[in-house]
């Protein structure tokens, strides 16, 4: 098969992974409305191209939090990359280093967070949960600090795992050849329970991660490290107001890949407002069902600074390692400048609103 998008990568990833790592990586909770929002609020922005620009180079080049990226285009935390891949998160940031960009390093890691830093060449930032025992979050930001992160990405909508109606099928753990790297597991611990009718990660989630967590959290991380602190999971105007009083340096519009909350609304559709919200206080990026760079196109043009991309970047892992990351992430970039020459948007700045139509009541 012939891999032209990152639609044919998802088919054959697909095709090649077991059952519940397939149903893992690409569920949504519940009824999975929020899951499909996702990708159908890409659907609903139209382009509004303009004619006669001279797009013969086009620049892709930008900053985040003031590093230097090829492309707007970032990796997002993903869990158990080994389930896709024997070398995992290694593999991942190998891909993810030579198409210059930056990886968002996930807490739930089946490699270490410093094996991931060793096998880097680009930036990363390091994905947190807070646990209730905060002392295991402050040991992980240590360790982050040394690996040399740039940043901390708090997510911020999981008090409790989403249910995925498809994990308790399937009874998914992790298997017990796995490990969650980045903390001292047996094969015993609740995330390798395979037991129809649960989760593993469920399970864990509950065991570990704080469900009392207030925007208290937000303070203490910054009174811990000096790293920035961008904040993953917020929806709404409010939030986003929230988290600037509280000296985020960045905010991720995302509702976890339509994996916590189902009927949340779309997080296309939740950007401008928080955009409005910010005005400018700090960067925002936004994250669940980009496949294309036209995509991209449009939730730039709607504010983001960069998006994010998960699955996708699963799926390159799952059908060609290091080397499939790369060429979905190449993929995306070349759909996007091709999308920016077409519609006479060379630069990023010169990406606006007034390149989008947008339903009337966002
Ligand atoms: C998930 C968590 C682990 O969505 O982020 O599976």
């Amino acid at each position: 098969m012939q891999l032209i998008n990152v639609r044919d990568y998802e088919e054959q990833a697909l095709a090649t992974l077991d059952l519940p790592t397939r149903d893992y990586y690409r569920s949504g909770s519940e009824d999975e409305r929020t899951l499909h929002a996702n990708r159908a609020a890409y659907d609903q922005v139209r382009l509004r191209p303009r004619a006669l620009v001279d797009v013969s180079a086009c620049d892709l080049r930008t900053t985040v939090l003031g590093t230097p990226v090829a492309m707007p285009i970032l990796v997002a935390p993903t869990a158990y990359h080994c389930l896709a891949h024997p070398e995992g998160e290694c593999a991942t940031v190998q891909g993810v280093g030579a198409a210059g960009t930056l990886m968002g390093v996930s807490t739930l890691g089946t490699r270490s967070l410093e094996e991931v830093a060793a096998a880097a060449s680009g930036p990363l930032w390091f994905q947190l949960y807070v646990y209730k025992d905060r002392r295991v979050s402050e040991g992980l930001i240590r360790r982050a600090e040394a690996a040399g992160y740039r940043a901390l990405v708090l997510t911020v909508d999981t008090p409790r795992l989403g249910q995925r109606e498809r994990d308790l099928r399937n009874g998914f753990g992790l298997p017990a050849h796995l490990h969650q790297a980045n903390f001292q597991d047996s094969s015993e611990t609740p995330v390798h329970i395979q037991e129809q009718g649960l989760s593993g990660l469920a399970v864990h989630a509950s065991a570990m991660f704080d469900t009392a967590l207030t925007w208290e959290a937000l303070s203490w991380l910054r009174s811990v490290t000096q790293l920035p602190i961008i904040v993953k999971g917020l929806m709404t105007a409010e939030d986003a107001a929230l988290a600037v009083a509280h000296g985020a340096a960045g905010i991720i519009v995302s509702n976890h890949g339509g994996r916590q909350l189902d009927g949340a609304i779309a997080t296309l559709e939740a950007l401008p407002e928080v955009v409005a919200a910010v005005n400018g206080a700090c960067e925002v990026y936004v994250d669940g069902g980009a496949q294309r760079g036209t995509d991209i196109l449009k939730a730039l043009a709607l504010g983001a600074r960069a998006v994010l991309v998960g699955r996708p970047i699963l799926w390159g892992l799952a059908v060609n390692g290091a080397a499939g990351v790369t060429h979905v992430l190449t993929i995306l970039r070349d759909e996007l400048e091709r999308a920016m020459a077409l519609s006479g948007r060379p630069t990023l700045d010169s990406i606006d609103r007034t390149l989008v139509k947008v339903p009337r009541d966002w």
